[in-house]
């Protein structure tokens, strides 16, 4: 795999600190670490008119699981980047094991600084990550890296209206700094429009976090894991708790949006 220089505003937040999506990954070993999950990615995708002759940029792909869903469920191509040297190990053994080698391939890979050629991709699908980024930079690559007419899918966190400071800084100490500083929706339309795009369609929705929509994500096994570790591991349960409580608390604050944007 090809090593790339490190960004230093890759990952804002140690996992020990306050990262709850490194939490997520790491210690309960989530696969999917999107907001409204593979539901949310499949109306995205169709919004986006993915095609079976596409080859796909999955931009911050962690371990992989967009890739290979939309492998399978479109039968495109995709490529998958992220600076995350563990997740990109188990997303390509997740490929290999699904056997879908010939359509899903992984790269080490600052979204920031892409090592393609201007125009490689059909499209781009970026999930939950664009917040650990400086957006602006990190959407004007993306864009290069996307031929002309092709397609930008965004899933990000994003604030109904201006938060109150209180709001925020609880955003900030349970989920992480990266998700504090995402947009409002209106920003993010903003931000896309002057990365050179034309938004086509925008939509924000709730956080909705149960339990049905973490099976059709993570599976029964994952799932189950994920149960046993809340009732064994005190620290486990204490987390979640806090971040289902936050998800509460701020409802009507904190949702995330749908984007799907198309290069001029
Ligand atoms: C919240 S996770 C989302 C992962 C995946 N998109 C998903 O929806 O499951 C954010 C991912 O972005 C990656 N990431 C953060 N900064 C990045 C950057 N500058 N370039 C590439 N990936 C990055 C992290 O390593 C992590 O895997």
């Amino acid at each position: 795999m090809e090593q790339v220089q490190k960004n230093d505003s890759a990952c804002v937040c140690e996992p020990d600190e306050c990262d709850t999506f490194k939490f997520m990954a790491k210690r309960l070993g989530m696969r999917v670490l999107h907001p409204g999950g593979l539901e949310a990615t499949e109306i995205l995708a169709k919004r986006c008119g993915i095609s079976e002759d596409m080859t796909i940029l999955d931009a911050g792909c962690g371990r992989g699981s967009t890739s290979t869903f939309l492998a399978k469920r479109f039968g495109c191509k995709v490529i998958g980047v992220d600076v995350d040297h563990n997740l990109l190990m188990k997303a390509n053994c997740s490929v290999q094991k699904e056997n879908l080698t010939h359509k899903v391939a992984f790269r080490y890979a600052d979204i920031q600084n892409l090592p393609f050629q201007d125009g490689t991709f059909d499209g781009a699908i970026i999930q939950a990550t664009l917040i650990f980024t400086e957006k602006s930079k990190a959407l004007q690559m993306i864009t290069k890296k996307v031929r002309k007419n092709g397609f930008i899918g965004v899933i990000e966190l994003a604030w109904k209206s201006n938060p109150a400071k209180e709001i925020v800084q609880k955003v900030s100490d349970v989920l992480c700094k990266s998700s504090a500083s995402t947009e409002c929706h209106d920003d993010w339309i903003n931000l896309l429009n002057q990365a050179g795009l034309a938004v086509i369609s925008a939509e924000f929705r709730d956080l909705d976090f149960n339990f049905q929509n973490m099976l059709r994500n993570e599976g029964i096994l994952s799932t189950s894991k994920v149960a046993l570790k809340s009732i064994y591991d005190k620290s486990t349960r204490r987390k979640i708790i806090q971040v289902v409580n936050l998800f509460k608390e701020t409802k009507n604050y904190l949702g995330y949006g749908i984007y799907i944007c198309r290069k001029r």
